[in-house]
């Protein structure tokens, strides 16, 4: 069997489109991940979610209380099948964009909330995770967060990280034999 181009929109839009009626998160879910979320979070936070995909994490986070959540991913099929089903809730956003090349302004955001699409644009070249990563620093405001879930070890993760920041925490999840890690990165104030 052979490994599907996780870099190739087709690849996503039609997996989207054949799952339409049910959600999927990988790696993490929103009650393994809490914990660590929502003490970074306030009612009133901006939440980018790159390659949100039809987790369940943006629509779960609105439900805690933070609403200004903007979900973005390459995948039109995705995009167009949550904010149909979330229409009620007018304070969360779906964007198709491209992670590697977002279209808001610098410092927008107070967390940005990456849970797999790293892995995924890791899959094919550095250089596209580089990019993404530099993105969102680049939309976070100074002194916020960025929380990466990845099941890439810190040996690949770190070199990327350390382009960005010198301030950050690993914490290992999952299970012994297939273990995830948190990486929680902080902008730095200059
Ligand atoms: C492994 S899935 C993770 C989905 C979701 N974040 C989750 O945790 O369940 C990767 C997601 O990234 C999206 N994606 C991949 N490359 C992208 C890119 N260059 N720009 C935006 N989204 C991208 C895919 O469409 C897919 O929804």
């Amino acid at each position: 069997m052979s490994i599907p181009n996780y870099c190739d929109v087709k690849y996503w839009n039609k997996r989207y489109r054949e799952q339409s009626k049910t959600t999927f998160d990988w790696l993490e879910d929103f009650g393994s991940l809490k914990d660590y979320l929502l003490p970074l979070v306030s009612s009133e936070s901006k939440v980018l979610i790159p390659g949100c995909g039809n987790s369940q994490l943006g629509e779960l986070l609105y439900q805690k209380g933070t609403e200004k959540v903007f979900n973005v991913d390459f995948s039109e099929s995705v995009i167009e099948i949550m904010s149909q089903a979330h229409r009620d809730k007018l304070r969360m956003k779906w964007e198709v964009m491209d992670v590697q090349s977002l279209s808001y302004p610098s410092e927008y955001f107070d967390l940005v909330l990456d849970k797999s699409t790293l892995d995924t644009l890791l899959c094919e070249v550095k250089p596209s995770a580089e990019l993404a990563l530099a993105q969102y620093f680049r939309v976070l405001r100074k002194g916020g967060k960025c929380l990466i879930v990845s099941f890439n070890e810190p040996e690949t993760m770190l070199p990327l990280i350390s382009q960005q920041t010198r301030t950050f925490t690993v914490t290992q999840t999952g299970s012994e034999a297939f273990p995830n890690y948190i990486y929680c990165l902080q902008k730095e104030a200059e």
